[in-house]
Parts: structure tokens; sequence; C-alpha cells
């Protein structure tokens, strides 16, 4: 049992550093600004807002969950991020569209001063973007050292005692996991002799697991979700965590699904569409990049209901995703669900969902809440893949062999037991059995 003795405290400052300046990173970072000056209220985070109940239901102890874990505090954070477009982060903001300006023109000053270092980029990996931030290196492996020396000089000059990264660039290609990620030593041959396998955000990774930084993943890319890169956080002992964001869409899903399976009403299909208009939406619009992502997203049903031990109520559901750039739209996404269910004796029934949903208000605390958990599962001693974390991904790694959870209740459920148990708490099972026994 991990007592909360062991768990290193929370001094100084803690760097979180993004790959990407785009809408999610300018959100989070103009949002936790925002709320360091008592402008608004970090809602939808969970390292800010939540209570966690310990003991039992009698003893009435809930106290919040910053205030039962040896969290980083809010004003203890410092940002940076790399970008190959050279904004700073309150010219990215504006672009983005996001904030409007009663919330963006109070944080400018703070966010005119983070500027983008230059990027490891490659328009191979993501077609729809152009810009000149990048560096330049003979072989994959320079570039990554490069990256090393980026996180060195970071922590050094902001006097930083931890630092996480937390990737929010565009969604790279889908790559399929080959012999070059399958151990580390075929990954550093592969980053030498400039392999088109490995893309630039294996190369963050790989250059933050050196580097001893935990690594979370907020797009589908593979980056971290391979063995070589999997075995080398476990020798270096650092966290690491993907993939993509569970927002939207997705989020709604592994809230639907669940309360269907817990019933055991049928499906016979689930049709999602979406439109929207930032620029991740225009580089979702190359089919290379949509297919990462509708792996990441078609994966979701499947393991929550489980057509193999219920065929009845599931085999051969159809189960189809689209995402259209529209423009108009921006950062605000609508989109729509259609889900044909089954019930009593066969009859079929129907579900719509029409979320108008702002992917970066939903997705900012998500970033807070993974670099705080990352920062503090480091200090309490877990390395390799955090399984606690999948209640925040899309597309959850797990250990090897391991079937990723998908439920959100489960992962919740999951998320707060590990809390307790790290800081030498029971952990609850909501069995309550005083209650009925004499
Ligand atoms: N917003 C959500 O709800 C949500 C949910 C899940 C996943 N995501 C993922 O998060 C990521 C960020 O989303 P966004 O809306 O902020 O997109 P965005 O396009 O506004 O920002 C992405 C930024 O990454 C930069 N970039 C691209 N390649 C890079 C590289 N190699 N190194 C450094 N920077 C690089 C781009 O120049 C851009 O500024 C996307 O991959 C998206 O799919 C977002």
């Amino acid at each position: 049992m991990q007592g909360s003795s062991s768990i290193r405290p929370a001094t100084g400052k803690l760097g979180i550093l993004t790959p990407g300046l785009g809408a999610v990173a300018t959100t989070f970072m103009a949002g936790v600004e925002s709320v360091r000056r008592g402008h608004s209220k970090p809602i939808g985070s969970l390292t800010q807002m939540a209570t966690i109940r310990l003991g039992k239901r009698t003893e009435n102890r809930s106290p919040l969950i910053k205030e039962f874990v040896p969290l980083a505090k809010l004003d203890d954070i410092v940002f940076g991020a790399w970008d190959p477009i050279p904004d700073d982060a309150y010219t990215a903001a504006k672009k983005a569209g996001v904030l409007e300006e009663r919330d963006l023109e109070p944080v400018a000053d703070f966010l005119k001063a983070i500027k983008p270092m230059p990027a490891v980029f490659d328009n191979h990996y993501v077609t729809r973007i152009t810009g000149e931030n990048v560096k330049k290196g003979k072989t994959k492996r320079d570039l990554a050292e490069q990256l090393r020396q980026d996180i060195r000089e970071f922590k050094a000059k902001n006097k930083c005692d931890r630092i996480v990264i937390v990737w929010c660039a565009s969604t790279e290609i889908f790559i399929k996991p080959g012999p070059q990620h399958a151990t580390v030593e075929q990954f550093e041959k592969a980053m030498e002799r400039n392999d088109e396998a490995i893309s630039p955000a294996m190369l963050y990774a790989w250059a933050a697991i050196m580097e001893g930084v935990p690594y979370c993943n907020g797009a589908p890319n593979l980056a971290v979700d391979t063995p070589a890169l999997q075995q080398l956080a476990n020798e270096k002992g650092v966290p690491i965590s993907g993939k993509d964001f569970k927002t939207g869409q997705t989020w709604m899903k592994t809230v639907i699904a669940p309360g269907l399976k817990a019933r055991m009403l049928g499906l016979a299909g689930w049709y999602s569409t979406n439109i929207l208009g930032n620029r991740d939406g225009e580089v979702l619009d190359d089919p290379q990049s949509f297919k990462t992502k509708e792996e990441s997203k078609l994966s979701v049903l499947h393991t929550i209901l489980q057509p193999e031990q219920y065929p009845v109520l599931y085999k051969d559901f159809s189960h189809v995703v689209r995402i259209n750039y529209y423009p108009p739209r921006g950062d605000n996404k609508e989109g729509w669900d259609n889900i044909d269910i089954v019930g009593w004796m066969g009859y079929p029934m129907q579900i719509k969902i029409n979320f108008l949903c702002r992917d970066s208000i939903l997705a900012a605390p998500i970033v807070l809440d993974l670099a705080l958990f990352s920062d503090f599962a480091q200090r309490a001693g877990l390395k390799g893949i955090q399984e606690w974390l999948s209640f925040y991904y899309k597309s959850p790694m797990a250990a090897p062999g391991l079937q990723p959870e998908h439920d959100l209740f489960i992962q919740q459920t999951k998320l707060k037991n590990t809390l307790r148990h790290l800081m030498g708490e029971e952990q609850i099972t909501h069995l309550g059995l005083e209650y009925y026994q004499a």
C-alpha cells in the first residue's frame, strides 16, 4: 500500500509546456490566468472543483480533491509552448476565436508574453499547416535533442521545480505501429536514419521522457502509445497517458452507452455527424488526419457494449462518424447523434442529441487536470501508462493485453479510488452493506 507520506510535496513552480499554441492551449492558459486574477471560475475541472468522499457515508468527509491531494497550485504554474506558427498566445487566441474580447483583454499582457519556441514540425504529418517557426536538424534525433535542450532551458529560466508536457498540437496523419516502435533501441535507430514512421509527436514524447517529464497526449496520434516509449517511460520512471481529449460527442457517447447497457437495451445503430470551422476542423478535413481521429472515435462503443458478450443486443450495430469542415461555425461545433435503440420484444426507439458545444471550452479544464494529476502521479512514484487518467481520453492507453476502459463512470471511480489509494484512504465500493445487515 502506498502511503501519503511517501509523496513528494508540490513545492516550487510547475512548468506546463504544450506542443501547439492553438485554440485549446490558449483557451487553457487564458482561463488559468483569468481564474488566478479572480475573473473566472475553473468550471469543468475536477482538480479545482470536485470533492471526494472518504470513509463511510456516516463520516461526512468530502473534502475538495485539491485539499485532499497535494496538487500544484494555480499560482505556481508557468506556461510555455512550441508552435510552427510564431504568433504569441494573445494573437493565437484572437485567431482561434474561442474567447471573447471581454475575457481576453484583461489577460492580454500575460498572453502576449507567451511566445512559442520553434517547433519540430513536418508538413508530411500535418498537411494543412505551414509555418516558419520550425527547428532545423540533420536527423530526427538532432531535432529531439533540441527539444530536450528547450525543456532544460525553460526549466532553468523560469526556475521551475518540475515540468509536465501536454500535447495540444494538431492531429497527425495515421501511422501504423511497426518494428520502429517496438523497442527503445529500434526507435532511436529509426530517429537517426530519419525513418518516416517517426513523427514529430513521437519526438516530443521521447524528449519529454528522456528529461523525466510526464507526457499527456491530447490528440489521437500514436505518439507515446508505442511499446518503445512505454518501455522508456517505465525505465525512466515517467508517467504517460493518452490519447485524444474526451470532449464533445465522444464524451456524450461514454455517458449514454453505459446507460443503455446498464438497462440491457439493444443498439441497432449510432450515426454521429459534426460541423466545425476551426483550424482543427481544417486539419481533420484531410482524410489522413481524419483517419487517425476516426479510429479514436470508433473504438468507444465497441468496448463499452461488448458485442461478444451480448450478441443479441449489440452484434453488428452500425456506427458512423462524420466530421465536416464548415468555416462559419469557428470553434463552436455542432454535433448530431441519431441513436437507434431496441427495447422489449424488439421494438425500435430513437434518441436524438443535438449538442452545440464549444470544443476548446470543454478541452481546457482537461488540460489543466491532466497536467496537475500527472505531476502528482510522478511525485507519488507512479510511472508508465496512467490508466486512472482514462477518464479524460477518447482512446485510453492500457497496459499490453488489457482492454481500455471507456465507460465514463467506471473511469471516474478508478480515478477517485486511485487518489484514495495513494493517500492511504480506503477505496469506496458503494456496497453500503451495513445498511441492510441486521
Ligand atoms: N478541442 C477539443 O475538444 C479537442 C478534443 C480532442 C482532441 N483535440 C485535439 O487537440 C489538438 C489541438 O486542438 P486545437 O483546436 O487547439 O487545434 P488548433 O489547430 O487550434 O491548434 C493546434 C496547433 O498546433 C500547432 N502544431 C501543429 N503541429 C505541430 C508540431 N509538430 N509542434 C508544435 N505545434 C504544432 C498548429 O500550428 C496549431 O497552432 C488537436 O490535435 C485536436 O484534435 C481537441
